[in-house]
């Protein structure tokens, strides 16, 4: 799921003049200690919506209250029933061979109201049993303590705009420390703020359907950013010198060219995108981009406002936040070229009216069944080499990356896609330096792709969503990503 750009609706045909990701890729292997992986998130795949206790999120609520939002009509009420094959699931992870998981936690089984009032044993179970058998099998765990499905009882006290939700968070965090910190060595707090921040509280688009559009976004994110902190925070104070885990957040971005080599517009974009959630962690600065902050202030000032859409952060949570961060976690799967867009009207202001970017794709770049993803690996060599210069060659570990068909098993545009860009991720190590350690593909089978329902497949595995066991069948693309991990060299 991806936030967009002003505008895709035009094509170009001129050639790539950007500054980075520009160069041909001859380096195909991987440092020993490079870990491999698949990912997956719980509500796209666990199914049991309602199972020993759990309680309904705003996920749960919004398709079953929304059921035409949703392309083909589906639910996740069971999905791919993750929550009875843990079995297969393990199976099929180490038949790839991979080094680790990528899964989430629904908090709404560990906690089925949002707070401690409510811990469930059954869903501190169910995740016990699933780490049980990753580390039985050598495969390492990597946690996302949230990814989009909040607890329907904190929406009604507003969500993510509500001030408290970061205490709420750290509670949460808590929880999955003690429980599962034994075990469970890496830890990421959100996944993509942007993405659900902007369609869930500022356009309104997807759940929990907010349309406060131009504030709630900013909200959302500012609270998200503190609650990660917070739980950091937590972490090292009351966990680190027992379980000696990382703790890091994810953003998707994409990479932006510029057939001017304006550097000035890819910044731009690139601070709007990943900067947003990152700058004020991992930049020296622990606050938001400069040119976000600028903007917004000013774009609130033309609209009468009294005081920035953008709220700030105080000095003390500038201290706070700069740099509670142990890696930062990278969704890639597409660039656009981009140049700047009109100026924001004064009338119902928004993040991607605030950005200003015209977006646009090169017609030579491949697309896949998901109408925004075209393939431009090239793309991730670019991002890779902005994020070590911009934010002192921190620790990346590529979080999700991956490609969209039918569901076939013949996946020929898969398996090109994998192979393109783990080939400019090896360039990025090896001949740029980046500190790239981990990979994850998104993902290891099919699964409910948020509004596109089942009509859009990311998985490795397909999965038969009308048969009563969600059968899984191994698609090329699985045969060859363990080949990858296997030999960890492409070819
Ligand atoms: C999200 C996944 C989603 C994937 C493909 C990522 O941004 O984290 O949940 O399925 O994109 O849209």
């Amino acid at each position: 799921m991806q936030i967009k750009c002003i505008s895709v609706s035009y094509i170009l045909c001129l050639t790539f003049v950007g500054t980075y990701g520009s160069e041909n890729a001859p380096t195909n292997d991987f440092p020993a200690s490079f870990k491999f992986g698949v990912a997956t998130a719980a509500f796209q795949i666990e199914g049991g919506w309602k199972e020993d206790g759990k309680g309904p999120s705003i996920w749960d609520v919004g398709t079953h209250e929304h059921p035409n939002s949703v392309v083909d009509g589906t639910n996740a009420d069971i999905a791919d029933d993750s929550y009875h094959q843990i079995d297969r699931d393990i199976e099929m992870l180490r038949d790839l061979g991979v080094n680790f998981y990528r899964f989430s936690i629904a908090w709404t089984r560990i906690m089925p109201n949002g707070d401690r009032s409510s811990l469930n044993r059954f869903g501190i179970q169910y995740y016990n049993t699933l780490i049980d058998k990753l580390v039985a099998n050598s495969i390492e765990p990597m946690v996302t303590m949230y990814h989009y499905d909040l607890p329907y009882e904190l929406q009604k006290i507003g969500g993510l705009t509500n001030p408290l939700f970061p205490q709420y968070f750290e509670s949460y965090a808590n929880v999955l420390y003690s429980n599962f910190g034994d075990r469970v060595k890496l830890w990421i707090t959100f996944n993509e703020p942007s993405d659900y921040c902007v369609p869930g509280y500022g356009a309104g688009s997807e759940p929990p359907f907010v349309n406060a559009t131009g504030i709630g976004e900013y909200l959302c994110m500012h609270h998200s950013i503190i609650a990660h902190a917070r739980a950091f925070h937590l972490y090292k104070r009351d966990y680190f010198k027992q379980q000696g885990g990382k703790i890091g957040i994810v953003s998707s971005s994409r990479f932006y060219f510029s057939r001017t080599n304006d550097t000035g517009i890819v910044n731009r974009a690139l601070q709007f995108n990943l900067g947003w959630t990152m700058h004020p962690i991992f930049s020296k600065s622990g606050n938001y981009p400069e040119v976000m902050i600028r903007d917004i202030a000013s774009n609130s000032q033309m609209e009468g406002r009294e005081w920035s859409r953008l709220p700030e952060f105080d000095e003390f949570s500038i201290a706070y936040i700069r740099g509670a961060a142990d890696f930062l976690g990278l969704n890639y799967y597409t660039s656009r070229y981009v140049q700047l867009g009109p100026h924001a009207e004064t009338k119902n202001p928004s993040w991607e009216k605030d950005a200003r970017l015209n977006c646009s794709v090169d017609p030579s770049w491949k697309r896949a069944k998901t109408p925004w993803l075209y393939n431009v690996p090239e793309g991730l060599g670019g991002l890779l080499r902005w994020i070590k210069e911009e934010y002192n060659n921190v620790e990346v570990i590529i979080t999700e990356n991956g490609w969209s068909d039918d569901g076939r098993l013949n996946d020929q545009g898969r398996v090109d896609s994998l192979k393109e860009h783990l080939r400019y991720v090896s360039q990025a190590i090896k001949k740029h330096g980046c500190n790239v350690i981990a990979y994850s593909h998104w993902s290891l089978m099919d699964n409910f792709e948020w509004l596109k329902g089942y009509s859009e497949r990311f998985g490795l595995y397909y999965v038969n969503i009308s048969s009563p066991e969600r059968t899984r069948v191994p698609k090329k693309s699985s045969d060859v990503y363990k080949r990858i991990i296997a030999t960890r060299k492409l070819d």
